[in-house]
Formats: C-alpha cells, structure tokens, sequence
C-alpha cells in the first residue's frame, strides 16, 4: 500500500460511496476542496485508490487560536478495512499536519469510526451533537505538540 497526494476530484467517487452513499456525486464535495491550503491523500494498492482523507485549514471551536487543522472525508474501501489502510492515511495527515506547523488536527468523528480514532490516539472533547444529514458525532482531536 502506498499514499499520495491526490487531487479534490480524485477523492469524490469513494468519498461519495462510503460517506454519501445514494447521494449525488456533488453531495461529496466539501467547501474548501480545492483550496491551496487544502490537502488530499489517497492510500493506493495495485494502483487503485482504496483510502482517502483530506485536511482542511480550520479553527478547533474548542481550541480558537491554535493552529489547527481539520481531518474530514477519511474513509476506505469496505473490501480492505481493518488492513491498516486507515491508519496509514492518519498518520500521512499527521505527518503533513506538523510539518506545517499545525498545534492540533481534529475532526467531527461519527460515532462507528470513534474506536477507530481512539485507537489512533485521539480523544473525545466534549458533548454527542448532529450533523444534520449525516447523524451523530463527537468532536475528536489529536494535540501534535507531544509525541
Ligand atoms: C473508520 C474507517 C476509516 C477505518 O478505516 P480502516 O481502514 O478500517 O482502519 P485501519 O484498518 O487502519 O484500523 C486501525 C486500527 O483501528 C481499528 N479500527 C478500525 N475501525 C474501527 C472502529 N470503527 N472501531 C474501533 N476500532 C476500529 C482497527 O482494528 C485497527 O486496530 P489494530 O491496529 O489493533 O489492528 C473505515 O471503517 C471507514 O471508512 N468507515 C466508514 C466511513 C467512516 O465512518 N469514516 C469516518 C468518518 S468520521
């Protein structure tokens, strides 16, 4: 398995499928895809896209201040979960994230993928609340100060 860079476009039919299942394609696109400050990153085998995850530029509402960026759009192919593709794709927007100088990464996790972050040590802040359209969640992060 290998990452890469890839582009906004190159991210939308699994973000689609797995995020956004029974929705129009355009229902995967995120505000801020395509901006410079925007990053996006494929987790390849065989040269098929099977992982994606994206960071965004974007204030922790729990942390205003600190340089922070958001993980959003992370999911992998239902065919290879639990092979490490996931993590993998984490700890890619880590890396990515304190090369630029970033305090903290966090996301708005749905409550299935909780385990997933935690298990990649990242903590729970805060109440359950509902993205409208998409369901419950809890606000994660990951402070990138430490180890
Ligand atoms: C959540 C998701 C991205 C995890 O991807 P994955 O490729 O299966 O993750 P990995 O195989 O790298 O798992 C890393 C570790 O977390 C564990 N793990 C994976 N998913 C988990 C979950 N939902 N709950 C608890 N632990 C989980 C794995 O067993 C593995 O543990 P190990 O290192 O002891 O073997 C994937 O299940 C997915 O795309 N789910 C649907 C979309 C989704 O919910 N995305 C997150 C939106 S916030």
């Amino acid at each position: 398995m290998e990452i890469r860079i890839i582009n906004a476009t190159e991210t939308l039919p699994l973000r689609s499928a797995v995020l956004r299942p029974g929705r129009p394609l355009a229902a995967a696109q995120f505000t801020g895809d395509k901006l410079p400050t925007t990053k996006h990153f494929g987790a390849f085998r065989d040269g098929q896209l099977l992982g994606i995850a994206s960071i965004f530029l974007a204030e922790m509402p729990e942390h205003t201040g600190l340089a922070a960026l958001q993980l959003r759009g992370m999911a992998t192919a239902p065919e290879v979960r639990g092979a490490g593709f996931g993590r993998a794709l984490v700890v890619a927007c880590v890396a990515i994230a304190r090369e630029n100088g970033a305090e903290i990464l966090w996301c708005n996790a749905r409550i299935p993928a909780v385990g997933f972050y935690q298990k990649l040590s990242w903590e729970i802040i805060g109440e359950e609340f509902d993205i409208p359209d998409v369901g419950p969640h809890f606000r994660m992060w990951r402070p990138l100060t430490g180890q």
